[in-house]
């Protein structure tokens, strides 16, 4: 194999959801800026995010992003080598903006675009920060997203699961909004759910059991729903250990709906793949933040002879670095993109699997 070259600073960005970023790497896996402007405030009131107003925000803020990316990097745009931006799948809105932004960037400073597929950005992203050598195991864990993936090299991914309606994140959210907690939710459902006895109210466990490595989370929320309801008080408010029950309950399905259908997915990738001694299972979004998961895939791994790699929380979150690292890596194969390559509010990472219905994609929490 060809020895990589470690010279090349590519800009990404990224505006696919609710953040604005804009990030510079290098072949080294430096990270020389990493600008992220979050718009949870400008979303909160709605209680999930409004396409419109991300839209306009993107707008609003990226141009100034991206200077002081580069002002941070220490780089004029024309000292990158390229130029990166998610080009899908996210809300179309947003999407256009990262796009035109960085083809009319690229065309300024005559340098080469890169459409980033988003998912591809989450799923490179540990090989910015870790030794991970494909193939690997990948679960997509955020509130867009809910997979799980073989990763054979850059752009080649076989889908193992997806989820049939909702994305693990908006079960979060969703279950959140219902106790009457703020958005995120996965953040405050897992604090209220370290207090809470998940045993306390039977929730189901959709799928498991199953031999796919689907997900489905919406019998979840409804039977989450009804059990809330038993608690509920006249003022529609919950008592505060009433409420960690519930949450912790809730958590504890998810865990057990992710471990079942991960499980599955390495008993596929193994099959698939028995050469290879120690595969990774790569857990990458938002959702791969809470501890509970992170523990039970611990135990999973371990088990099953895998080796586990959860990138910082920072980096599994949406950022620019990664789809500059994802750009990174496909520049380096030659792989880049004309000016008529379009934005894309779908774009499976695995086109020969077949559509998912439902969720599982960006946008469906609005
Ligand atoms: O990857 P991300 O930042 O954006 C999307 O692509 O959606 O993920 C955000 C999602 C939200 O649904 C949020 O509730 C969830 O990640 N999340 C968590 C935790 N932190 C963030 N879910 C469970 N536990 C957490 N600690
Ligand atoms: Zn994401």
């Amino acid at each position: 194999m060809a020895t990589p070259d470690t010279t090349l600073t590519v800009l990404g960005i990224e505006t696919s959801c609710d953040e604005t970023a804009a990030a510079v790497v290098d072949g080294r896996k430096r990270i020389l800026s990493n600008r992220i402007l979050s718009q949870i405030d400008d979303h909160a009131p709605y209680g999930g995010i409004v396409p419109e107003i991300a839209a306009r925000a993107h707008v609003a803020h990226l141009d100034r992003l991206v200077e002081s990316a580069l002002e941070e990097a220490g780089l004029e745009l024309g000292d990158v080598d390229a130029i990166a931006a998610t080009a899908g799948p996210g809300l179309i809105g947003g999407v256009m903006v990262g796009v035109v932004t960085a083809k009319t960037l690229a065309l300024a400073a005559g340098k080469p675009f890169i459409a980033v597929n988003h998912l591809e950005g989450h799923a490179l992203s540990a090989r910015l920060v870790a030794d991970v050598d494909f193939p690997f195991l990948l679960l997509l864990i955020s509130g867009g997203h809910c997979q799980l993936l073989a990763v054979e090299g850059v752009g080649r991914y076989t889908r193992l699961g997806t989820t049939i309606d909702d994305a693990v994140g908006e079960a979060f959210d969703k279950g959140a909004k219902l106790l009457g907690l703020g958005y995120p939710g996965g953040p405050a459902i897992e604090r209220l759910a370290g207090a809470g006895n998940a045993e306390r109210f039977k929730l189901p466990r959709p799928l498991t059991g199953t031999d796919t490595a689907d997900f489905s989370f919406s019998g979840l929320k409804t039977a989450l729903a009804r059990a809330a309801e038993t608690r509920r008080r006249p003022d529609g408010s919950f008592a505060e250990a009433d409420r960690a029950d519930l949450a912790a309950g809730l958590q504890a399905a998810i865990v057990d709906c992710l471990a079942d259908r991960t499980k599955n997915a390495m008993r596929q990738f193994r099959d698939a793949h028995s050469d290879l001694d120690a595969p990774a299972l790569v857990v990458a979004g938002g959702v791969a933040a809470n501890r509970a998961i992170a523990d039970r895939l611990a135990r999973l791994t371990a088990e099953a002879g895998f080796a586990l790699e959860v990138p910082p929380a920072w980096l599994c979150t949406d950022n620019a670095a990664m789809i500059a690292w994802a750009g990174l890596e496909r520049f380096r194969l030659g792989l880049t993109d004309n000016f008529a390559t379009p934005a894309r509010a779908r774009w499976p990472l695995d086109a020969t699997s077949p559509p998912a219905y439902g969720g599982g994609r960006k946008g469906a929490k609005a």
